[in-house]
């Protein structure tokens, strides 16, 4: 079997070679080729609206790592500096104007991606072509409960008070504001796999903040509605609702292909709450690739057991590090592997 297929048979739960592996970041800080063209950009946001250098990192962990995906190279904030909110990444992360009235929310626009985000996909097209079939091209969005938080926090939440005070004093309002993020999303995840994205990411990194019933009232309908108007796409979804353990039984009836799993459930008990019919992704600590890489070995071969060889595609249970050494990460795609096809051999 082709490197090609990897991914895309464990999405549709096809027979595979061996467990395909994809690192979420996998384009980043920890890969010196990547900072280099990150200061040729000279800041983040233009590396992310110029389509050529977009297009460079997209590709510079494929080959070097042996990943079984590419991701596009952007930010789930792009959308919604197009929505109306101003956007800065200083050092210290991202900062935006932030929107917390009725007011504010009903002045935010749904923006047309094709006219006014053609940096993404013309970044796709190229990607595509790059990459000439060697694998394939995963886009992503944010899930519109994290837009919310950025759009209402004004940077990456830490108590998340000012989004929990806008849901629970002010539903409507905040019903509002993720309708749009979701038509947002729909339009412009659209938009990417008309360009050549194979498979979209839902990113829902802060959606492990909400108690279950919140989830199913703020997060859940919604997720479920993008994932419905792309079905006629035909490109598989992925949901990761990271730190979403108490979630992960809810968000199995969402219509997703596959669900991202953080490091905090084991891929057998997430197994067990999600039943059969979807693709689990993940999850060893990203943290533990900065351990020498026996324990890397026995860590992963851990995860790889309790996924079992079933639906499973490798990943951190969340980002890459910046930290990281780059060979700790190509020795982890090896193990996934090597280990990986002996278990889908006895099976
Ligand atoms: O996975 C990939 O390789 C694709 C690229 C990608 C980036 N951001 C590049 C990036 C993806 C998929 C994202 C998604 C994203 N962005 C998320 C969801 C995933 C997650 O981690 O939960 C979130 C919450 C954001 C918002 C964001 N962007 C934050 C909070 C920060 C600052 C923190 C940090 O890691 O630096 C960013 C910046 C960012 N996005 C960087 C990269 C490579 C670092 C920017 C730099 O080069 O300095």
């Amino acid at each position: 079997m082709a490197r090609a297929d990897r991914f895309l048979n464990a999405l549709a739960g096809k027979p595979v070679d061996t467990t395909p592996i994809w690192i979420m970041r996998q384009a980043g800080r920890y890969l010196p080729e990547y900072r280099a063209t990150r200061a040729k950009a000279g800041d983040f946001l233009t590396l992310c609206k110029t389509p050529e250098l977009a297009c460079e990192v997209t590709l510079q962990p494929i080959d070097r790592l042996g990943v079984d995906a590419a991701i596009l190279f952007s930010d789930i904030l792009i959308p919604i500096e197009k929505m109306g909110v101003p956007l800065a990444f200083p050092e210290e992360g991202p900062r935006l104007q932030p929107v917390r009235d009725e007011a504010g929310i009903a002045a935010l626009r749904v923006p047309d991606a094709d006219a006014e985000m053609p940096f993404v996909m013309d970044a796709v097209r190229l990607i595509r072509r790059a990459l000439d079939g060697r694998v394939p091209l995963i886009g992503f969005a944010g899930a519109p409960f994290t837009l919310l938080t950025y759009v209402v926090e004004g940077q990456t939440g830490k108590q998340f008070t000012e989004t929990k005070r806008l849901l629970f004093t002010a539903p409507r309002a905040a019903h509002a504001l993720l309708q749009k993020l979701t038509d947002t999303v729909v339009n412009y995840l659209a938009a990417q796999i008309r360009a050549g994205a194979q498979v979209v990411q839902l990113f829902d990194s802060w959606v492990g903040q909400l108690a279950p019933d919140d989830f199913r009232v703020f997060a859940a309908p919604y997720v479920r509605t993008i994932i419905e108007r792309l079905k006629p796409l035909g490109a598989p979804v992925i949901y990761f609702a990271n730190d979403g353990g108490s979630l992960l039984a809810d968000a199995a009836g969402l219509g997703a292909d596959a669900l991202g799993v953080d490091w905090r459930t084991p891929i057998d008990e997430a197994r067990a709450k999600t039943g059969d019919d979807v693709t689990l992704q993940g999850n060893l600590d990203p943290c533990l690739l900065f351990a020498p890489i026996p324990q890397i070995e026995q860590r992963a071969a851990d995860v790889l057991r309790r996924g079992g060889g079933k639906r499973h595609i490798f990943n951190l249970g969340h980002g890459i590090l910046p930290p990281t050494p780059p060979a700790h990460a190509e020795a982890l795609v090896e193990i996934v592997h090597r280990i990986g096809s002996e278990l889908h051999r006895i099976k």
